[in-house]
């Protein structure tokens, strides 16, 4: 059944493909759908993309009872509007439902909203390599009420953003602060929901490292201060010694789309892709003897990120002389072909969406 749709009285113009940063634009259009326990999930709809209300004792404004999303849609070479694994996306948004004790969405029902709010949207997915429209499906608890409870009511959201690189740098190398003082998550908390509470926990950090100079922070294990976890914007890869290691889904760190694709090209490549737990000491061990070929961040907004420079207790160390290596480079290359149409699916993570 199709899901009413509300024009908006305005349409804008889409932006220059060029001169696209990541989230400032939205789209005309949004699709939104309500939840009350005795209707479960109901009203699905389109709208126009503004304001909404809440009451300022809206629960998630307290309290931060909320999870989102991050998907991408692109337009290939020949002019399909395509999505990339999003049923694995959609998935891992009941994940983090579980964990925040927000009811479990329908994917179908949901994916059907986003499929039909693109193909009303579908002019404002951008063609240039690394530009994409990013998607941000989310859900807010909206009880009216300051005691802590989990809400009777909850909205969720899609929204859509034509986006460029998410770094400044692009496909460049980043520098990286390895974060000796303060922790993202712990374990038995919420590191591997996406959720705002892990994200609330990265800006202390991530401001400090950005008065030193640095992109980003680069998380270590609340306990030990020693194990890798991940970046918050993406999850980490290290090549040593020919061989691809992240750290493994320990509970405490998201569970990357673009960290599985990564490690399933790669296995498909013949590469050996390794998830276990791998501390800083080992990876600093690697460089000093010569086997650290590469460092590479993967995630839905950054794509494939080298990293050039990692800082651990002001100890520097340069990987693969600040240059985007080859792993990471063919890695971009296979995964947007597959993205942007040019590579053969063959692992059918692509869905076709419409056609202009
Ligand atoms: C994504 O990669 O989609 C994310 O949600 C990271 C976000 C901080 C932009």
């Amino acid at each position: 059944m199709a899901i009413p749709v509300t024009m908006a009285d305005i349409l804008h113009s889409v932006p220059a493909e060029d001169k696209l940063g990541f989230g400032t634009i939205f789209t005309d259009h949004m699709f939104v759908m309500d939840y009350e326990a005795e209707k479960g999930w109901h009203s699905p709809r389109i709208v126009p993309y503004e304001k909404f209300g809440v009451y300022p004792s809206n629960m998630t404004l307290h309290y931060g009872q909320a999870i989102f999303e991050g998907i991408k849609a692109f337009r290939t070479e020949d002019d399909r509007i395509v999505v990339f694994r999003v049923n694995d996306y959609l998935n891992r948004f009941n994940q983090s439902a579980d964990h925040l004790c927000i009811p479990r969405i329908d994917v179908r029902e949901v994916k059907q909203g986003l499929f039909q709010l693109l193909e009303i949207e579908k002019k404002w997915v951008p063609s240039k390599l690394g530009t994409a429209l990013y998607i941000r499906p989310f859900i807010i608890a909206t009880d009216p009420y300051v005691g802590v409870k989990v809400s009777d009511t909850y909205r969720l959201f899609i929204i859509l953003s034509p986006v460029g690189a998410y770094y400044a740098a692009g496909f460049n190398p980043v520098s990286i602060k390895v974060e000796d003082k303060y922790v993202r998550a712990t374990p038995g908390g919420l590191g591997e929901a996406k959720t705002p509470a892990n994200y609330a926990m990265s800006l202390r950090a991530q401001v400090e490292a950005k008065k030193e100079g640095y992109t980003q922070v680069l998380w270590l294990d609340a306990i030990h201060r020693k194990y890798i976890e991940e970046v918050g914007t993406m999850n980490i890869l290290f090549k040593i010694n020919g061989e691809i290691i992240t750290p493994a889904l320990n509970g405490s760190i998201l569970s990357g789309i673009t960290r599985r694709t990564v490690l399933e090209v790669a296995r498909d490549w013949g590469v050996k892709a390794t998830e276990r737990q791998i501390s800083i000491e080992e990876v600093y061990e690697a460089h000093d003897k010569g086997t650290l070929e590469e460092v590479f961040g993967s995630g839905t907004a950054a794509v494939i990120s080298p990293v050039g420079e990692l800082s651990w207790k002001g100890k520097k160390i340069t990987i693969n002389n600040n240059q985007t290596g080859e792993t990471a480079h063919k890695l971009f290359d296979y995964i947007t072909g597959l993205q942007y149409g040019k590579q053969e699916d063959k692992f059918g993570w692509v869905e076709t969406v419409t056609k202009l």
